[in-house]
C-alpha cells in the first residue's frame, strides 16, 4: 500500500511537470500597446532624473483617488529602481511572438508580427535590458550626480531610439512602415 502511494506521488509529480512545462506565456496586446502601457511611463520615471534629484523630498499628490493616496508610498530612489526592473522586464515582453499595431496608411499592413526572430531585434533587445541595468544599478548607488544622471538616461534613451529608428519610424521619404526590416 505505502509502496503503491509512493508510486502514484511519483506519477502525479512528473504529471506536474510535465503541464508546468506547457504552459506558454499568453500575449494580450499588441506592440504599440505594450510600448504604450509599461515601456513609456516607465522609461518616463526614469528620464525625470534628469531634472528631479531622488533625493528630493515628493510632496504627496492632492485629492482622494487612489494615485493620490499611495502616492508618497514608492518614491525617489525606490521608483527609478522599481521603473528599472519593469524596463529590464519588458525586454522580455517585447521578445515575445506578438503582432503590431501598423497604423500606416496601407491598411494591408495592419497586425504585421514583430520580427522578434530577427537578430538585430534581438540585439535591440539585449540594450534595452543592458540599459535597463544600468538605472538600475545607479537608482541602487544612491549617489546624485548631474552628469551619470545624463550618461544613464542617455543609454536608455538611445536603447529605445536604435530600435525605433528601424523598427518604428524612418526619417526617410516615404517612411518605412513600421516592423518591417529593412531592405538590403
Ligand atoms: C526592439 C525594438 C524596440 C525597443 C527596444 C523599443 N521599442 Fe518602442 N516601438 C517599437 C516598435 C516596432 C513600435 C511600433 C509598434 C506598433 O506599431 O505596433 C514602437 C512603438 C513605440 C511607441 C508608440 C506606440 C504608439 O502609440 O504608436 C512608444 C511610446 C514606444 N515605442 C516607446 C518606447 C520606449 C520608451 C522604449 C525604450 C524604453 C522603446 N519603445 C523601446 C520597437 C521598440
Amino acid at each position: 500500500m505505502r509502496r503503491l502511494s509512493v508510486f502514484f506521488m511519483a506519477v502525479l509529480l512528473v504529471a506536474g511537470t510535465a503541464r508546468a512545462q506547457e504552459a506558454e506565456p499568453q500575449v494580450f496586446g499588441d506592440l504599440a500597446e505594450v510600448m504604450r502601457g509599461i515601456l513609456f511611463p516607465n522609461s518616463n520615471i526614469i528620464f525625470d532624473v534628469q531634472t528631479i534629484n531622488p533625493d528630493d523630498p515628493v510632496e504627496a499628490v492632492e485629492g482622494d483617488s487612489t494615485t493620490a493616496r499611495f502616492s508618497t508610498m514608492y518614491t525617489g530612489w525606490e521608483a527609478v529602481e522599481n521603473a528599472a526592473v519593469a524596463l529590464i522586464e519588458s525586454a522580455n515582453l517585447i521578445e515575445l511572438p506578438r503582432l503590431c499595431e501598423n497604423l500606416e496608411d496601407d491598411p494591408a499592413r495592419n497586425g504585421l508580427p514583430a520580427p522578434v526572430e530577427r537578430d538585430d531585434w534581438k540585439q535591440y533587445v539585449a540594450g534595452l535590458r543592458a540599459a535597463g541595468q544600468t538605472a538600475y544599478e545607479w537608482a541602487q548607488a544612491r549617489e546624485y550626480d548631474d552628469f551619470d544622471a545624463i550618461l544613464m538616461t542617455g543609454e536608455v534613451a538611445e536603447a529605445c531610439s536604435a530600435c525605433h529608428g528601424v523598427y518604428r519610424d524612418t526619417y526617410n521619404e516615404p517612411p518605412t512602415p513600421r516592423c518591417t526590416p529593412p531592405t538590403e
